[in-house]
């Protein structure tokens, strides 16, 4: 079968990790005998330099017409690219959200686990990680400050700027409902993250959340502020299963679990909505310091593709394979510099590729 896929190389690292990434799916086509076909779309800094604007409804219309969407990642460095002397609406990232916006997709998952392999990459003590972890981050994307108005004023003399933080109970209970029926396909319990003694709407989100718990007796669920979720992350990783929260917390928290994986370079993600179509992209952003060096790992976003072979598509022994594939390789001891370690052989991102590849069975 032909599976069409929007590949949105974008900035930075983008090009050089998706290269890999197609790499593998391209192997994973050869041997399952699927055929995945490309086209490639602009967002972000890319698109700005083409068009002026971060985000054409050409590229719109490509995503929603492809079977799904594959994305390196998009920006550059904030403080000296050009890129961000437009307008905010004009920047890179405002495309992104757009995009996200416009596909509805409000579903954000980025699992952190610790491969075994990867323990000495992992900055916690021993004692902490003896016994893994393995969680998914399950973090609301279509609302919340992200989506909120925001402007900057002159009051009284002075510059005033404001970002509003808004969520309506239909957008919690769809992200609820969400990080249940995950939870009910694992471990069987949703940590639902919240600044409920400060902010009206955690406090929403705390309510909200408890009635659609009433639907899903099977699963443990507890409630657990935001700044002690970031604290328990390096204490105790190993006592979450499903972390759901809201767009600009599990943003951080995202960013905070990766590194206890070892890297931000390992922590894939699958944004998605009610339909088939979703779009697939590492957590981490274009990452301008390593760009065009052939370092950055491609790892997340190899993984993000097994995520669209698993979510979108159903290829559920592909993606076993893309999965088991990266484990062997990090067992024969290959690793990109972010998670180099004693006596580990060091490998660019071009290689890291290879090597995936050539493991797919
Ligand atoms: P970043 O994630 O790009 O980089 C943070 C640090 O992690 C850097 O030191 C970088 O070298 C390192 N890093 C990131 N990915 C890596 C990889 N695959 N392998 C090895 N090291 C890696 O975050 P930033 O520097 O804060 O942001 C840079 C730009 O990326 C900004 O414009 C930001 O808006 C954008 N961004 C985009 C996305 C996205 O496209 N989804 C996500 C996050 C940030
Ligand atoms: C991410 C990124 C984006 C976000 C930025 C680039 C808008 O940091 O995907 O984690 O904050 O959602
Ligand atoms: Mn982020």
């Amino acid at each position: 079968m032909e599976y069409k896929i929007a590949v949105i190389p974008g900035d930075g690292i983008g090009p050089e990790i998706i290269r890999e990434a197609k790499k593998v799916l391209d192997q994973i086509g050869k041997q399952y005998g699927h055929i995945f076909s490309y086209e490639e779309l602009l967002l972000g800094g890319a698109s700005i330099d083409a068009y002026g604007i971060p985000l054409t409804d050409d590229t719109i219309e490509k995503a929603k017409k492809s079977d799904s969407v594959l994305m390196g990642s998009i920006g550059g460095n904030t403080t000296t690219s050009r890129w961000y002397q437009l307008e905010p609406s004009k920047r890179p990232e405002a495309g992104l959200l757009k995009l996200r916006k416009s596909l509805n997709l409000f579903a954000n998952l980025r699992p952190a686990l610790l491969f075994e392999e990867l323990a000495e990459a992992c900055p916690l003590r021993k004692s902490i990680i003896e016994n893994g972890f393995d969680m998914v981050i399950v973090r609301e994307l279509t609302g919340g400050l992200y989506f909120g108005n925001r402007k900057t004023v002159i009051e009284q003399g002075e510059r005033k700027a404001y970002d509003e933080l808004t969520y309506t109970e239909t957008e919690i209970r769809r992200i609820a409902k969400r990080a249940f029926e995950i939870a009910g396909k694992r471990r069987k319990k949703v940590t639902s993250v919240d600044k409920a003694n400060v902010l009206d709407s955690s406090r929403l989100w705390r309510n909200v959340v408890e009635e659609v718990k009433k639907e899903y007796q099977d699963i443990e669920l507890e409630h657990m502020l935001v700044d002690n979720c970031a604290m328990q992350l390096v204490k105790n990783p190993g006592q979450f299963d499903v972390i759901l929260t809201e767009n600009m917390f599990g943003d951080i928290l995202s960013d905070e679990a990766s590194m206890i994986t070892g890297s931000i370079g390992m922590l894939s993600s699958a944004s998605l909505n009610d339909t088939k179509l979703g779009l697939y992209e590492p957590s981490h952003g274009s990452a301008p310091d390593i760009a065009g060096k052939n370092i950055a790992n491609p790892i997340a976003t190899i993984l993000s593709a097994a995520m669209m072979l698993r979510y979108s598509f159903d290829l559920e022994k592909e993606a076993d394979a893309i999965e088991l594939a990266v484990k062997q390789v990090l067992e024969d001891g290959y690793r990109t510099i972010d998670i180099m370690s004693d006596g580990m052989k060091q490998v660019g991102t071009e290689e890291m590729g290879t090597q995936i590849a050539q493991k797919i069975k």
